[in-house]
């Protein structure tokens, strides 16, 4: 992983729940009760129903610096989930995302969502804030196409969605410089 700090990446635990909460509360306005950390930070079980949504949780990855050390500290993280709204349409879909923002254009994002473009069998979704400009160009750094405008979509406070998605055939963006 090429950052421009000393981060690690590894797969989240349950015992990360906190510092996910944490860095989330923090970065977004959507929130989750511990109840669906739980669920999310599960992978593999059965399928869910949430919000009228069919989802499974995929494995998840935590960005970590100092890693092995007394000062380890979670800095980031990818929440996704494989959503499908029939039989034949399914996708890996970005529920939570975020960088503590002391860390952000390091290239810890970016090392987050490779990893997640890496292992994906399906093309990766995702809804963002329209005002949310930082995190829309990341994305279209990224690789990632704006494909549809929600409005209304997102509330307190209630703002349109935009739909991105990233498709399987696209090859990764090129490292980070360090
Ligand atoms: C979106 C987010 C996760 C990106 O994480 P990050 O670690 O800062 O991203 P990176 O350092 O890996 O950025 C990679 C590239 O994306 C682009 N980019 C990232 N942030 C950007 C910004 N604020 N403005 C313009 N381009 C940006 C740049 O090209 C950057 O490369 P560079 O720094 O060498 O120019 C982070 O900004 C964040 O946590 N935002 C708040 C939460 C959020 O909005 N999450 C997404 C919800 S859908």
């Amino acid at each position: 992983m090429e950052t421009k700090v000393n981060c690690t990446l590894r797969k989240a635990h349950l015992t990360d729940l906190k510092s996910i909460r944490n860095i989330n509360v923090a970065s977004l306005p959507e929130n989750y009760p511990d109840s669906l950390w739980k669920v999310l930070l599960t992978p593999k079980v059965q399928w869910v129903s949430i919000i009228d949504q069919l989802i499974t949780p995929l494995e998840q990855w935590v960005a970590v610096i100092n890693s092995g050390t007394r000062d380890e500290k979670i800095v980031g993280y990818v929440i996704s989930v494989i959503k499908t709204d029939n039989i034949y349409v399914r996708e890996t879909y970005i529920w939570s995302f975020a960088v503590l923002k002391e860390y952000r254009r390091m290239g810890i994002g970016k090392s987050l969502l490779q990893q997640l473009q890496r292992e994906t069998i399906f093309p990766i979704t995702l809804n963002v804030r329209k005002s949310n400009l930082e995190a829309f160009k990341f994305y279209c750094k990224m690789g990632f196409k704006y494909k549809k405008l929600l409005d209304p979509y997102y509330e307190n406070p209630d703002e349109p969605g935009l739909i991105m998605a990233w498709d399987l055939q696209k090859p990764l963006s090129t490292t980070t410089k360090v």
